[in-house]
């Protein structure tokens, strides 16, 4: 049974701030999220291993694999089945056009809107368009296979967490179920990291601590979750029980195909065939195929693992002898790679993940072809020679930007025979890291972000062959390394080291590539390994900027490109910034770009992450077109509420509909002391009784126009 839509959301909330620091991240999330990546020096090229020092490791453990013995595979499926119908909660908390980034009702299709002001960061409310209401679509905790099992925040257990939707929602889409009007439909998230601060009562003891690891290692990895309206326009509500509801966590089966599946290199002893992992975690941005699968992305998995610290080129991915911050291997011992027999299983993280959400019994594939690196996420685009090709960023300081081209072509049709071939598309092909070159006079490029007289940076580009159609293309090489340690062959040969390349996805209308640096602290900081270079052209880069790439012959198989800096982000007022050549005064602030998407007309929506630490103001969605005279007009569409980020923007602009994912709201609160109450907001003055929790829920909500 569904519940019905509730009472209207109240006013915009605000609390007292704390722990908020300008000009750095939230330091929850750098601990809980990147393994404080920020904190360290970025592991970089000039401090990363020499090639001999990988190949040295390689065999190393080889022979320590020789000497492992071959225990059972593994295979834990975890609880099936479980909880209850999401609540439909119905907001109001909206915005009229004010200052910068209002005035004109602009935009694709129904998503005509006035821009909302910016949303001080101590707000705790989801702000969105004059005309525009919300509602919540799928909370964490809400039950996928049995109503009955309602969330209890108190009471989390592995089982339940398992039958429920999982914690920190990032990419998202909704894919519709063919031959169902449009009003039924798999939505499909990835879950990135916990905070068990915020998620469960402080451990009374070792077995309740333990219990918590447990119920982390079931709250991250993925959902697909069957949603149904009444009417196009309606809010969508959890099928629960569905025969398509699935949770992928840290011990799902996982396949591993593709040119390195079953190397030494992937066998662990639990496992020694190298072509069954368990689990997906640190799944961050993704891509939905145009074969209807869904791209997850394993970014942070080097925070997972404790290694022994003796294999050098462990360290370029910033895996360390060190307790974790989540404990899983005081759970689960393959996470102390430290141990004999596991020292390999990192190697089997930080890969592309598809998952078939249509084929609920099938396993997700991890994708050896597409290369190692923290995957943000990937994007596919057919070319007209019907190749495909996934644009990739590595959301690391100073690290890299990638292309896989597959060797066969898509095959069209909707058939089974079709889907089947068509998921193996991303198994065979080559990988390509970019290398890009500026066109300005070096002189120009003094980090201050300015721009060469009336226009952005540009210039000419190259994608350097790692692996093609299976074989290496790096000196001294093999495709087992150049696969496994995708950045260290970057490396070798001379990619440009870019500001934490985020989402790179390519615009179905046009064919351009938009590559989102989300910052970069480091660039041009004394002692730092780079200053500004033309593709990234400010010291330091709090604010982040948007690459625009266009392939030679508009051929996504093509070696070469153009390139220009399609947005500097900031205050529109400060020096510095561009958006597209539009005028500064017309335009919203906007800081740390994240996860894009595009309209049906090409504009682009952008998702911000970390602006209250920079601009003061909550993260939000933001509408951009990349063509005609409104190129550049940039304004903002909604605010998350306090302390989070949105990330996985749906733009069904023909409906007037946006559905974003709320990751971590409140996320620098306690249990016992919230800091956010989204998106319920019940009972934030009162004693919630037993059996009941006020804190925040990250979820899932969908906006949507209310007037004509
Ligand atoms: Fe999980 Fe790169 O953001
Ligand atoms: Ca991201
Ligand atoms: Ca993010």
């Amino acid at each position: 049974m569904l519940d019905e839509p509730t009472a209207d959301r109240p006013a915009t909330r605000r609390l007292p701030m704390a722990g908020l620091t300008r000009g750095k991240r939230s330091p929850v999330t750098c601990h809980l999220k990147c393994d404080d990546a920020c904190a360290r020096p970025a592991p970089n090229p000039s401090d990363g291993p020499t090639f001999r020092e990988v190949a040295s490791a390689v065999f190393s453990r080889r022979s320590l694999l020789r000497g492992a013995g071959a225990g059972a595979l593994i295979m834990l499926g975890g609880a099936l089945g479980a909880p209850a119908a999401a609540a439909a909660l119905i907001g109001s908390s909206t915005a009229g056009p004010t200052g910068s980034g209002g005035g004109a009702v602009r935009g694709p299709g129904r998503l005509r809107f006035a821009g909302i002001a910016p949303v001080p960061a101590d707000v705790d409310a989801l702000t969105v368009p004059e005309g525009y209401r919300w509602a919540t679509v799928v909370r964490w905790g809400d039950p996928l296979f049995d109503a009955a099992e309602t969330f209890d925040a108190a009471a989390q257990t592995p089982q339940r967490q398992a039958r429920q939707f999982g914690y920190n929602n990032d990419y998202l889409d909704l894919i519709p179920i063919p031959g169902r009007g449009d009003r039924e439909a798999l939505l499909v998230a990835n879950h990135e990291y916990t905070n068990a601060p915020i998620m469960f009562p402080p451990a009374a003891s070792a077995e309740e601590r333990q219990n918590q690891r447990r119920v982390t290692k079931a709250a991250q990895g993925m959902a697909v979750v069957h949603v149904r309206r009444d009417a196009v326009g309606q809010p969508w509500r959890v099928v629960v029980g569905s025969r398509y509801n699935r949770r992928i966590t840290a011990d799902t089966p996982i396949s591993l195909d593709g040119p390195i599946a079953g190397a030494p290199i992937l066998r662990t002893k639990d496992d020694p065939s190298g072509t069954t992992v368990l689990g997906t975690f640190a799944n961050c941005s993704g891509g939905t195929t145009p074969w209807g699968t869904v791209l997850s992305g394993e970014e942070n998995f080097q925070g997972y693992f404790r290694t022994s610290g003796a294999f050098a080129a462990d360290k370029r991915y910033g895996l360390a002898d060190k307790a974790t911050t989540y404990g899983w291997e005081e759970v689960d011992p393959r996470f102390d790679a430290r141990g004999a027999g596991y020292e390999t299983e990192p190697n089997r993280f930080g890969w592309i993940v598809e998952l078939d959400p249509f084929s609920p019994d099938q396993p997700p594939v991890k994708h050896t072809a597409m290369g190692r690196f923290k995957h943000e996420g990937a994007n596919v685009i057919v070319g007209r020679s019907g190749h495909v090709g996934a644009y990739m960023g590595d959301d690391e300081r100073f690290d890299y930007v990638y292309k896989f081209v597959s060797t066969n072509r898509m095959k069209s049709g909707s058939g089974s025979a079709a889907r089947h071939a068509n998921k193996s598309l991303l198994s065979s092909g080559s990988l390509y890291v970019a290398r890009f070159t500026g066109n300005s006079p070096a002189d120009q490029i003094d980090g201050s972000g300015r721009l060469p007289a009336d226009g952005a940076f540009d210039g000419t580009g190259e994608w350097l062959p790692i692996v093609v159609d299976g074989v290496s293309q790096v000196p001294g090489f093999n495709a087992e390394q150049a696969l496994v340690y995708s950045r260290l062959a970057a490396d070798q040969l001379g990619a440009t080291r870019m500001d934490r390349p985020e989402d790179v996805q390519p615009s179905p209308v046009t064919g351009k590539v938009y590559v989102v640096c989300t910052n970069n602290i480091d660039r041009g900081k004394a002692g730092a390994k780079e200053g500004a270079t033309e593709v990234n052209p400010r010291t330091p880069n709090r604010d982040g900027h948007i690459v625009e790439i266009t392939e030679d012959g508009g051929d996504l198989r093509s070696r070469t490109f153009t390139w220009s800096v399609v947005l500097v982000c900031g205050d529109p007022a400060a020096a510095g910034t561009y958006f597209a050549g539009f005028p500064h005064e017309l335009v919203a602030p906007i800081s740390c770009p994240d996860n894009i998407a595009f309209d049906s007309r090409g504009d682009l929506w952008i998702a911000t992450d970390g602006a209250p630490s920079t601009l003061g103001h909550n993260d939000g969605l933001f509408h951009m077109p990349l063509s005609g005279a409104d190129r550049g007009y940039l304004r903002q569409f909604l605010a998350v509420p306090r302390e989070a980020e949105t990330c996985g923007p749906v733009i069904r602009d023909a409906e007037g509909t946006v559905l974003v994912a709320v990751q971590h709201p409140g996320e620098e609160g306690t249990f016992a002391a919230p800091h956010s109450y989204f998106p319920d907001y019940v009972a934030q003055d009162a004693d919630p009784g037993p059996g009941q929790w006020r804190g925040p829920r990250p979820s899932v909500v969908q906006v949507w126009r209310d007037r004509a």
